[in-house]
């Protein structure tokens, strides 16, 4: 195997995610037989997937799964590959649930449930709706639900489905496609491998986050809070629409590259 990760086009470390993968062995096994003979089949195993990683899909379609604040969720093409920015919005979301016992929370475009699953086991007394316009995420986010042992309601529909209720939630989280439909980063890397839907909203990137903010005061209850991500030159458009909508407490999330992105906002009393 070392002289196959040697002459490998990839770099060392994804020819050896790839070789785990395909031996369903830990990292230690391959350090501890480089030498190994392996069998033919294995090989072309290899070769198939290094093919695909060659033609640029993200490693997570390859694997199948992606890192989510330290567990493991399956990804599939019909998903977002969750970003560990992403992680900045569950941190902002539990923050808002702090002293609120047994909160509902509503998860808008859950994708692989990365962030409605981080909820729900962080917060075991939370009552946690995920949605998805896609049938095919909801089934990805359902999956990871019941993998992970986490309890949530899901919902496939429209932003705030008619089904969702009103005024009941303490928390809106989401993470919405926020892409401008003409940027031109959606034809280059992993985003091409994503769904279209996932990334951006087909107009000027801020149509989902204006829905989400709108409707959010009627489906608050008093004193809810709503918490968005966006993208690097959109949270002071995010800010405009919650003071707008009446929001306040309205503050903004710097990631750790120090961009503003995530953006939250309670409803008065
Ligand atoms: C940026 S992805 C976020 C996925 C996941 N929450 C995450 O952070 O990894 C946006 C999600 O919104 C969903 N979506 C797009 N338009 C929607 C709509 N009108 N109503 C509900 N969900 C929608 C997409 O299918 C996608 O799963």
């Amino acid at each position: 195997m070392r002289t196959r990760v040697a002459a490998s086009p990839l770099p060392r470390l994804e020819a050896h995610m790839l070789w785990r993968q395909v031996l369903g062995v830990p990292h230690s096994w391959l350090v501890a037989h480089d030498d190994e003979p392996l069998a033919p089949e294995r090989v072309v195993a290899y070769e198939v997937l290094e093919a695909r990683r060659v033609a640029g899909e993200p490693m997570a379609y390859i694997l199948g799964r992606r890192e989510f604040l330290g567990r493991d969720f399956r990804v599939t093409p019909e998903v977002l590959i969750p970003r560990p920015d992403t992680e900045l919005l569950v941190e902002a979301g539990l923050r808002a649930l702090a002293g609120r016992e047994n909160p509902r929370v509503l998860d808008l475009g859950t994708g692989s449930g990365a962030v409605a699953v981080s909820i729900a086991l962080a917060r075991p007394d939370a009552q946690v709706t995920a949605t998805d316009l896609s049938a095919a995420a909801l089934e990805v986010a359902a999956d990871n639900a019941r993998t992970l042992g986490a309890s949530l309601q899901f919902f496939h529909g429209n932003w705030y489905d008619s089904r969702l209720g009103s005024a009941q939630y303490d928390l809106i989280v989401s993470n919405p496609p926020y892409i401008h439909a003409l940027d031109s980063h959606l034809g280059l890397g992993d985003l091409r491998f994503e769904p279209t839907m996932a990334l951006t909203d087909g107009a000027d990137g801020l149509s989902a986050l204006r829905a989400i903010v709108d409707g959010a005061p009627s489906h608050l209850m008093p004193s809810g809070v709503v918490c968005v991500e966006h993208g690097w030159d959109q949270a002071g458009a995010v800010r405009d629409l919650m003071r707008h909508r009446g929001f306040a407490d309205i503050a903004s999330l710097r990631d750790l590259a120090g961009i503003e992105r995530v953006t939250h906002g309670r409803l008065p009393f």
